[in-house]
């Protein structure tokens, strides 16, 4: 058997074992890959990975906390993983252990078939992890790429690091003109529910991504990469507004997608991925 996980902290509610274990049966590979929810400490992460590469574990996804130490542990980096300073997909070989970073790849893969980022204006929302990743990946691709961030010396940083544009001066209340771009990315945490807490009130929100709802209209483009049971505020506006939506679900599953290319070495079967996740969620 060829043994897979995730591995975060908290890990319960991932669907990545959902997901990976329907491309297996579609796939007829049941009986030779599984995939399990593994939960690590910060503490405990090195330790833990050490002990699942002696157990004969094929890889792992990592995600939240881990990602930055998932850099750190590896002994070879893709360029991604060079680059952006987390990993999210680790193999395991008898010489070494190897880092990818499929958040970045997946997140190209993920956009609309008749979209071109090469030469496309892209805003980024976000200076943390996530953001670091779709920027990195956007520039790579050919966008022309800039940071918007609450923070704005964040925002400033990051872009500075990555060789990118910063949008600065923008207060708390006024709204980010979207005018000039061609694809959205919303890599903040807002949107993203904490359990048993209340849901926000309509339009707080796009309030504090400071976007306006008339803005998110064909023929924008615009990614959530936040999920949960329900759909986004972001997401729900650009699905009434008539912006092209690809929600957090989608680049689960085409980060996912990538990761199972790396291991399993086949082609994934993306429906019965997205189906998974989608009757899980
Ligand atoms: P991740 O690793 O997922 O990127 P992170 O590093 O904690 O997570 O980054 C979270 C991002 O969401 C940050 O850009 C944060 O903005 P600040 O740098 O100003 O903290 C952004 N964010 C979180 N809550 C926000 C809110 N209520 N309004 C606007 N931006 C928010």
């Amino acid at each position: 058997m060829n043994r897979l996980a995730v591995v975060g902290h908290p890990v319960a509610h991932s669907l990545s074992p959902a997901m990976h274990t329907a491309a297996f049966a579609a796939l007829g590979l049941g009986d030779e890959w599984s995939y399990e929810a593994i939960d690590l400490t910060p503490e405990g992460f090195a330790a833990g990975i050490a002990e699942l590469r002696e157990r004969g574990f094929a890889g792992v996804n990592v995600t939240v906390p881990h990602k930055r130490a998932a850099f750190a542990i590896a002994g070879e980096r893709s360029d991604a993983v060079a680059a952006i300073g987390a990993a999210n997909t680790l193999s395991f070989t008898a010489e070494a252990i190897r880092a990818d970073n499929t958040d970045a790849s997946g997140l190209i893969a993920a956009l609309p078939g008749d979209f071109d980022p090469a030469g496309a204006a892209a805003l980024v929302l976000g200076a943390g992890g996530s953001a670091r990743a779709v920027a990195w990946a956007l520039d790579r691709a050919g966008a022309a790429v800039t940071i918007a961030n609450r923070t704005e010396a964040k925002a400033v940083g990051l872009a500075r690091e990555l060789g990118v544009e910063a949008l600065a001066g923008i207060g708390p209340e006024s709204a980010i003109d979207l005018e000039p771009f061609e694809l959205l990315v919303n890599a903040t945490s807002v949107g993203l529910a904490s359990e048993g807490a209340e849901r926000p009130p309509p339009g707080a929100d796009l309030k504090a991504l400071r976007l306006r709802a008339d803005q998110l209209v064909a023929p924008l483009v615009a990614v959530d990469l936040v999920y949960g049971s329900e759909p986004t505020e972001l997401a729900a506006t650009c699905t009434s507004g008539g912006a092209t939506l690809i929600d957090g679900l989608e680049i689960l599953v085409c980060q996912g997608a990538d990761s199972f290319r790396i291991w399993v070495g086949q082609e994934p079967p993306i429906e019965a991925m997205r189906n998974a996740i989608r009757a899980n969620r």
